[in-house]
């Protein structure tokens, strides 16, 4: 057995998997206990009265080529939240192994450890008063608190909630040290949003690094539930075994081969070029309100930003049909409220809310 896979659930890695229903187009089907009819009002191809295909293999082919990566290398999942918990069902015995997390971070990493019931292992991101400076890896503190246990190691690039890429040499070294003892996951839900270039390189050097990447932001599809999960071609085949058949659902697929068409990822560029464009303009027109006391610079597709009351400007944009994020638990991010980049016009509206009139206004 290879390096990473001796890291995973041993009692998964000899699990027979599920064989299938063969699917041959222009067969009979008399193997799926199916209905023979296609129900009223269904718009698809296929057919919604016959099981999706147990894997999605048209996406796997398509996305692929989006990602530049082999096909045998890459994993569909619905949204990388599945990515995921697939992840730490697959690597992380209940009540022996963990997970590190380096908050403030995407809170589902927490979540789906917890289900599974694996410890979640934090070292904070350090701190610098300058925004600039600011939400780093401590990269020798992950080294040094991390073990034989700390299964997973969950590095968000562009990192939610606070904005930023993380520095490559700082993967690297994290790499090189848990190298035969962790894996690696780079989650890059917000990459296309960023001027950086992404961390598929890692994958040239490491075995133990996974990339997750998804449809939810970039191609506008949060609704159909698309990610992908791309690692070496015996850690996909071991989490399909993880992965039960028929999850991807038949509307899902024809809807991802649409959006993925050549037109649809140009509109995509271009929609995300007038994105990064609104990006700038908020965080200065925000910068310059007295409400905010910082604005962290973002390669993704929200700011986050310090206020001098967070409830203040949550209620401000609350009256004028606004919703925007907080924190409240989380002792890194009072008073901090994220907001997505809207159209221009959400975004005017937006500023417009939080200008001293705006709020004066409701007062
Ligand atoms: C960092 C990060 N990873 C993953 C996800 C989940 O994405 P998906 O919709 O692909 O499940 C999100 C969603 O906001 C996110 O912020």
């Amino acid at each position: 057995m290879s390096g990473i896979l001796k890291l995973a659930r041993q009692e998964l890695t000899s699990l027979p998997p599920y064989v299938p229903g063969a699917y041959e187009p222009g067969y009979i089907r008399l193997n799926a206990n199916e209905s023979p009819w296609k129900a009223p009002g269904d718009p698809t191809e296929r057919g919604l009265n016959i099981y999706p295909p147990p894997r999605p293999d048209s996406i796997t082919q398509r996305l692929s080529e989006q990602y530049a990566v082999s096909a045998k290398a890459l994993l569909v999942t619905r949204g990388t939240s599945e990515a995921i918990d697939l992840l730490i069902r697959g690597f992380c015995t209940a009540g022996r192994d963990q997970i590190l997390i380096c908050p403030p971070t995407f809170d589902m990493y927490r979540l789906y450890a917890g289900i599974q019931g694996a410890e979640v292992l934090s070292v904070p991101l350090l701190r610098d008063r300058d925004p600039d400076r600011d939400f780093t890896l401590d990269v020798s503190r992950m080294i040094a608190n991390s073990s034989e246990r700390t299964k997973l190691v969950f590095i968000c690039s562009p990192n939610n909630p606070t904005g930023r890429a993380m520095d490559p040499a700082k993967l690297d070294a994290i790499c090189r040290a848990v190298e035969g003892r962790s894996l690696v996951v780079i989650d890059e839900a917000y990459q296309e949003f960023s001027t950086t270039q992404g961390f598929s390189g890692l994958q040239t050097r490491y075995d133990h690094v996974v990339l997750l990447r998804t449809l939810s932001k970039f191609v506008s599809m949060a609704g159909v539930r698309c990610g992908a999960l791309i690692g070496q071609p015996e850690l996909i085949e071991f989490l399909g075994k993880v992965l039960p058949p028929y999850t991807f659902p038949t509307p899902s697929i024809e809807l991802v081969l649409t959006a993925l068409a050549t037109d649809s990822l140009r509109i995509s560029a271009e929609r995300t070029a007038l994105l990064r464009a609104e990006r700038a303009r908020l965080a200065k027109a925000l910068a310059a309100s007295p409400l905010v006391t910082k604005v962290w610079p973002s390669d993704a597709n929200f700011v986050l930003v310090e206020t001098t009351d967070g409830s203040r400007f949550v209620e401000a944009a609350h009256r004028a049909r606004i919703l925007v994020r907080v924190f409240p638990t989380d002792a890194n991010l009072t008073n901090c409220v994220r907001i997505t980049v809207g159209q221009p016009e959400h975004n005017d509206r937006l500023l417009q809310a939080v200008s001293s009139e705006g709020i004066a206004d409701g007062e």
